[in-house]
């Protein structure tokens, strides 16, 4: 059986202002009626599973309370009382998982992901059991199409199983080391899922990252249920040291394996995806809510509330919200990031 765990705590700023702390990337509807979270779980149906585990930030509760009633899903919510980044939010849900003495695989999938061809992605997870349970640390890998520098990137090896063995993972280089890894071949784009038998991540951490374990196990152990809710204890968490997967763990393991994922899979990292996922119309233009583009081209238009048009511009981001409107070059999609960072410093 397989044990999903939905991450669902981080803050993503590169789609600002449609995201924010209150409510970042993965709540919001960018692409259909559903939210991202939403169609994460979705994704699931058609896969034997156990009721999900959802880790989250205790100030997104109410959010993902009322999302997964929207849509009639039952799930385990597990609040982290503030972030930690994901390597103990994963140790958690492995430690919950396994605490009746069992062991089940984990498929630990971020909830902020978009992917096109959904039976493409269980395909995938399905041909990663075998490897999962013979105790490797299972990866799912995406063909790069560019140096992208937010990504993890995985050389592979020998043939294994249904997938290959993992020979390196290198967590977010910087662009030249990414495009020599692109040069040199057989390199793939860690898509940021994993499936993983709880003891295996376990162990690894309990080698690698004992401290960060062993406050996992405490905050673990002295959580208490509030509504339906499940609180991490504060004190042991917060004293955890925050660090991803990717670099506590996955750098440094010598069991890993690599599956290939061909499924439209975007983590949307900025507004420059919306492109690749929303059909744009001939002009190139995606428009959103109430917008009038007129001698427009290969722009992208969200408006929430008013009326937004625009006259004789091309390659513009346009997006209005209650409070704040950006106006952007699309070259500057990645940029988007920094202009946030300027903000908050300026309070
Ligand atoms: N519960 C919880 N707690 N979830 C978290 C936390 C946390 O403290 N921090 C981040 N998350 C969630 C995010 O909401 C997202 O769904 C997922 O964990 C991954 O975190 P990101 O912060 O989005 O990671 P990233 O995009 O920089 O990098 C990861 O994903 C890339 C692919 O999109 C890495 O795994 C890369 O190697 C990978 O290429
Ligand atoms: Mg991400």
């Amino acid at each position: 059986m397989i044990q999903p765990v939905i991450l669902c705590g981080g803050s993503g700023t590169r789609l600002w202002p449609l995201s924010r702390e209150q409510m970042p990337k993965q709540f919001l509807r960018l692409t259909s009626s559903q939210s991202l979270l939403q169609q994460t779980l979705d994704r699931l149906k058609g896969l034997t599973t156990s009721l999900p585990i959802i880790m989250g930030h205790h100030a997104h509760r109410f959010l993902m309370a009322e999302q997964l009633r929207e849509m009639g899903q039952e799930a385990r919510i597990v609040l982290e009382p503030d972030g930690r980044n994901t390597a103990p939010a994963i140790a958690c849900a492995a430690l919950l998982a396994s605490d009746a003495g069992e062991d089940p695989l984990l498929l630990v999938l971020p909830a902020d992901h978009v992917i096109g061809d959904v039976r493409a992605f269980q395909g995938s997870v399905n041909k990663a059991v075998d490897l999962a349970e013979e105790g490797y640390l299972v990866t799912f890998g995406v063909v790069p199409t560019h140096p992208e520098t937010g990504y993890g990137y995985i050389a592979c090896g020998e043939a294994l199983g249904n997938g290959q063995k993992l020979t390196a993972f290198i967590e977010k280089p910087d662009s030249q080391r990414a495009t020599e890894l692109i040069e040199q071949g057989n390199t793939l784009w860690n898509s940021g899922m994993f499936l993983l038998r709880a003891s295996t991540y376990l162990g690894q951490l309990e080698r690698l990252q004992p401290a960060m374990l062993a406050a996992c196990q405490k905050a673990v152990s002295m959580a208490q249920r509030d509504l339906d809710f499940l609180r991490l204890d504060e004190q042991a968490f917060c004293a955890c040291a925050a660090d991803s997967i990717d670099y506590a763990v996955m750098e440094h393991c010598s069991n890993a394996a690599v599956v290939s994922l061909d499924a439209q899979w975007s983590d949307i990292g900025s507004f420059d995806a919306l492109w690749d996922i929303a059909t744009p119309d001939e002009a190139g233009n995606v428009a959103q809510g109430d917008a009038l583009l007129e001698s427009t081209s290969d722009s992208l238009v969200i408006a929430e509330h008013r009326l937004v048009a625009t006259l004789g511009v091309k390659n513009l981001i346009v997006v209005e919200t209650p409070d704040s409107v950006l106006v952007a070059h699309r070259d500057k999609a990645q940029h988007v990031k920094q202009l946030v960072a300027t903000l908050t410093q300026a309070g």
